[in-house]
């Protein structure tokens, strides 16, 4: 991480860069780098992203574009079979109907959100965002010049919304509601009803409902639900998608969005002018991942499901912690209030001393805007997860 170019004197920079800052992540991450460059063994739960590989016939299919020199340049916004591909796939699994002209192919999630973000906030402008949330959206909300509304979401209802917080938070100068599920740091996945609750109050006000799928097909129970699949929704909402964690293809940059079309043009608009096409053979490779086989989606789901029950159960019981149950993505983010004491107030320092005295690297609540948890991803072994459970019981215990 490019850690070392941020720190440059501030007055030498750009004003915007002013209202972004280093993520604790990104914190947590250097600090584990170095500790495993003086050869320290650490149990990583700080990753999200997951442990598999990209599936062979994934691979397979990036190799043939190579060896046929599917080189060059595409068009910006993604070739179309690519598009079609993305427009079926959402469609078997979200019963939408979105065509060509309504799919960007994006550069990762990550890049379908910056780019809408950009292409709907302007200075001044609110966006609501519930907390906790994904750490990047608020760097991205005041990047663009808009202003977070955090809402805390109910942790004693499995960290749920309801449409009064939404209500509560609107303002004349709302632009944007943004609902992540299932959610990354939580796991939570939202209701239906709550999705539609919020869709009627984008209509009504004409805002925009940002939807971010990033795990859509990682929920432990029930079917994958997009809220563009609503009567009257794909006017009101951009979907933003991504192949990365569906596919285990982080590396391969892949994402989309699904917007109206004047959305999706702006979008490109601003693509064109920086990032260009995403790159030729690992579009070749995603459509393979969405048209081919789907079995290797199930096999990870399930795989999901079993270290979340292990590391929930292990969580729970170590006195002191409260964890939700995440009912979908692959992190799990127990609460450690009634741990936190005179000279471990807060979770990053929780965290910084479980990573210095114990090797387990967590990141902490602050990065994700609340102020009592840790995140664990269990993208992780067994192995691995039960040999973190055993140093935070120890740690813990020596407290
Ligand atoms: C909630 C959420 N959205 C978007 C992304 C972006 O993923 P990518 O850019 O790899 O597609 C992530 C990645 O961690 C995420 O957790």
């Amino acid at each position: 991480m490019a850690v070392e170019a941020l720190s440059v004197s501030p007055p030498a920079l750009a004003g915007r860069m002013q209202r972004i800052s280093v993520s604790a992540t990104a914190a947590m991450v250097i600090e584990a780098e170095r500790l495993r460059a003086e050869g320290a063994d650490l149990v990583d739960f700080g990753a999200g992203e997951p442990d598999f590989p990209t599936p062979e016939h994934i691979k397979q299919a990036a190799v043939a574009a190579l060896r046929e020199n599917f080189t060059r340049y595409t068009a910006t916004g993604g070739i179309a079979p690519l598009k079609d591909a993305i427009c079926r796939r959402h469609a078997a699994l979200c019963g939408t109907a979105y065509e060509r002209a309504e799919v960007l192919v994006t550069l990762g999630g990550k890049h379908a959100l910056f780019n809408c973000i950009s292409a709907l906030v302007d200075h001044g402008d609110e966006v609501i965002l519930p907390a906790p949330y994904w750490v990047s959206f608020y760097d991205m909300i005041t990047y663009a010049g808009g202003r977070p509304k955090v809402v805390a979401a109910d942790e004693e209802h499995g960290f749920t919304l309801t449409p009064a917080m939404i209500e509560r938070a609107l303002s004349p100068r709302t632009r944007a509601i943004i609902l992540n599920s299932p959610s990354n740091p939580s796991g939570a996945v939202l209701p239906p009803a709550l999705f539609q609750a919020v869709l009627a109050i984008c209509r009504e006000r004409g805002i925009w409902l940002i939807s971010d799928e990033c795990y859509l097909q990682f929920i432990y129970a029930g079917a994958p639900y997009s809220v563009a699949a609503e009567p009257g929704a794909r006017e009101r909402v951009i979907i933003a998608g991504s192949l990365s964690k569906t596919y285990a293809m982080t590396g391969w940059r892949i994402g989309y969005a699904l917007a109206p079309k004047p959305v999706i043009g702006a979008m490109l608009n601003l693509q064109s002018h920086s990032t260009s096409n995403p790159v030729s053979f690992a579009q070749k490779a995603a459509i393979a991942a969405l048209e081919g086989p789907q079995d290797c989606v199930a096999g990870m789901l399930s795989e999901y499901r079993r270290r979340r029950d292990l590391i929930v159960s292990g969580l729970r019981a170590i006195p002191g912690l409260r964890c939700v149950e995440p009912a979908g993505a692959f992190y799990a983010y127990p609460n450690l209030k009634a741990l936190l004491r005179p000279g471990l107030e807060t979770p990053m320092a929780f965290s910084q001393r479980l990573l210095r005295e114990y090797g387990v690297v967590t990141v902490p609540g602050e990065a994700f805007g609340t102020a009592a948890h840790l995140r664990f991803s269990y993208a992780t072994s067994t192995q691995n997860i039960e040999r973190g459970l055993q140093r935070l019981r120890d740690f813990c215990a020596a407290l």
